[in-house]
């Protein structure tokens, strides 16, 4: 991995094995609510991608995937709340138990408009699960069902999340340097 890529990062918030430990947790808890169940399990595109593999692979439940790629309208790192679908499923959630896998709940706009979307087709259940939650900055009052961290008002890169389609691929969660998103 590119050494720049981690000289760009100011502090690691979760190490891979903080990481892996509460990815177990947050399996064990949705398969101890799956139990008998054929979910069909929903990863928004690209941030919860990592998080998707390592829960699917954590849980005991046997689970169908599927993958949906969104994004805001507008540029820059504030989400505008309007969504814009730019792959959509290619299964029907139509009386199916689906979880939403999300990287992070940050004004909380795009789980709510997902929220809606699932319901408005017609899921049976939905369960919707954060890899990370940034609670100061909410503008609408909602929260995924299962949290693995809370973390604060700060830009955070790695394990799935990016600063301009770069970081994904850190294996750990860190903050990125100011300098790197400010006067460049
Ligand atoms: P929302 O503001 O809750 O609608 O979040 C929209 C999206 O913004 C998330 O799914 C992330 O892709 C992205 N996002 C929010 N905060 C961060 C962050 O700290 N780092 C990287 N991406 C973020
Ligand atoms: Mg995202």
């Amino acid at each position: 991995m590119e050494t720049q890529m981690h000289q760009d990062v100011e502090k690691i918030l979760l190490t891979e094995a903080q990481i892996r430990e509460r990815v177990s947790e947050a399996a064990r808890w949705l398969d101890a609510r799956m139990e008998g169940k054929f979910p069909l399990v929903v990863s928004v595109l690209k941030g919860s991608v990592m998080f998707f593999c390592d829960l699917v692979r954590a849980m005991k439940t046997s689970v169908q995937m599927d993958f949906m790629t969104i994004s805001s309208y507008g540029s820059g790192s504030v989400s505008s709340g309007n969504l814009k679908l730019l792959m959509d499923l290619s299964s029907s959630v139509e009386g199916r138990d689906v979880i939403l896998v999300e990287d992070i709940v940050d004004s909380g706009n795009t789980l709510v408009k997902m929220k809606e979307l699932l319901s408005g087709r017609g899921a049976k259940s939905l369960t919707t699960i954060a890899f990370l939650d940034k609670p100061s900055r909410r503008q609408v009052d909602v929260s995924a069902d299962y949290t693995c961290f809370t973390v604060g008002n700060e830009f955070i890169v790695g394990y799935g999340l990016d600063y301009a389609q770069k970081y994904r691929d850190l294996p750990y969660v860190g903050v990125l340097k100011r300098e790197v998103y400010e006067g460049k």
